[in-house]
């Protein structure tokens, strides 16, 4: 539970203002080894393009970065996934609405797989997760009868990755989960979907982007794009950190705007002043929305989050 807004000190808001200097210290300390690399590989394509060069670089980073983030985000990510977020809140398990994730799943930017574990029938069986008579591999929509509150049997997973420098650590991943069978890399950006013809339109019983919508190219657009891979009834899971809301003070908008200016190239491209959340909202027609910020998000977070589930 997070803590009620009082009981924030002067040391919380150093630390979330302090954040994005440290993440980019500590990311710069993997430039050196990502151009040695290079230059001993005789990686001229790397070296002379910075696209490239960013994605090696950034690949290497979150190798680092990627435990440490899930470790601060798996209390809203591992209860989103599980279907026990509403109203920004988590809920127990057994609230009557929730649904966690199931079926055939479109996992935008993994990185390195730092929610791969979730998808696995390991973890059904460790954390009680039920999928009754509806986990059983012939049902042809395993997800749709889930029982509520539980994260449903996953029976195929395309991971949208297009970051090659991860997928080593990605497959790992996949492999200790058990998923070879169930979970296919799809080593494209999600601008690239479409041609690759990897997966169909409305073939999704569900899509999963946590912190990554923050990197791609043509948001908006792409967002659109990626709400048409949803089934109908089908449930996009959100977690992502956003523009400062209006109900944040605008000197904090203006410090993020001002971190806005330095902190892309050295995050792979991140950028923090999107309003992704509105775009997904946008994407098309939902029959429900519940996304907004998780519940006790201090007024002063330079990272501000959006986190829930929309049902088309
Ligand atoms: C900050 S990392 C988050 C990784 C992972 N979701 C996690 O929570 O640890 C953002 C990820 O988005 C990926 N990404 C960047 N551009 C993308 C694109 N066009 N399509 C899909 N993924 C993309 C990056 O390669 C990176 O792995």
């Amino acid at each position: 539970m997070p803590p009620p807004q009082s009981t924030f000190t002067i040391y919380d808001f150093a630390a979330s203002w302090f954040f994005p200097w440290r993440f980019m210290i500590a990311s710069t300390t993997f430039l050196p080894g990502t151009l040695a690399s290079a230059v001993l590989a005789g990686d001229w394509r790397t070296l002379l393009s910075w696209n490239r060069l960013q994605s090696a670089w950034f690949g290497r980073f979150w190798g680092w970065a990627g435990p440490l983030v899930r470790t601060s985000a798996e209390e809203n990510v591992v209860p989103l996934l599980e279907g026990r977020v509403t109203g920004g809140r988590i809920v127990e398990r057994s609230a009557a609405h929730a649904r966690g994730v199931g079926g055939t799943v479109l996992e935008i930017g993994p990185g390195s797989g730092n929610w791969v574990s979730i998808f696995s029938d390991r973890y059904l069986s460790s954390t009680g997760s039920s999928t009754s008579t509806s986990g059983s591999l012939s049902n042809p929509n395993p997800d749709a009868a889930a029982a509520p509150g539980s994260r449903g049997k996953v029976t195929r997973v395309f991971g949208v990755e297009p970051n090659a420098g991860v997928h080593a650590e990605l497959r790992a991943k996949i492999v200790a989960a058990g998923l070879e069978d169930v979970y296919e890399i799809v080593p494209v950006g999600i601008q690239d979907l479409a041609p690759s013809g990897r997966v169909l339109l409305e073939s999704a019983d569900c899509i999963v982007t946590v912190m990554c919508l923050c990197s791609i190219p043509d948001p908006q657009l792409n967002i659109k794009e990626l709400y048409g891979y949803l089934k109908p009834g089908g449930r996009w899971f959100v977690y992502e950190h956003v523009k400062c809301s209006h109900s944040q003070s605008w000197v904090v908008g203006a410090y993020q705007g001002f971190m806005n200016l330095i902190w892309p190239p050295f995050i792979g491209g991140c950028e923090l002043r999107r309003d992704t959340g509105k775009w997904i909202k946008e994407a098309g027609p939902w029959s429900d929305v519940d996304l907004t910020a998780p519940h006790g998000q201090p007024w002063f977070h330079v990272l501000p989050h959006v986190i829930g589930i929309l049902t088309k």
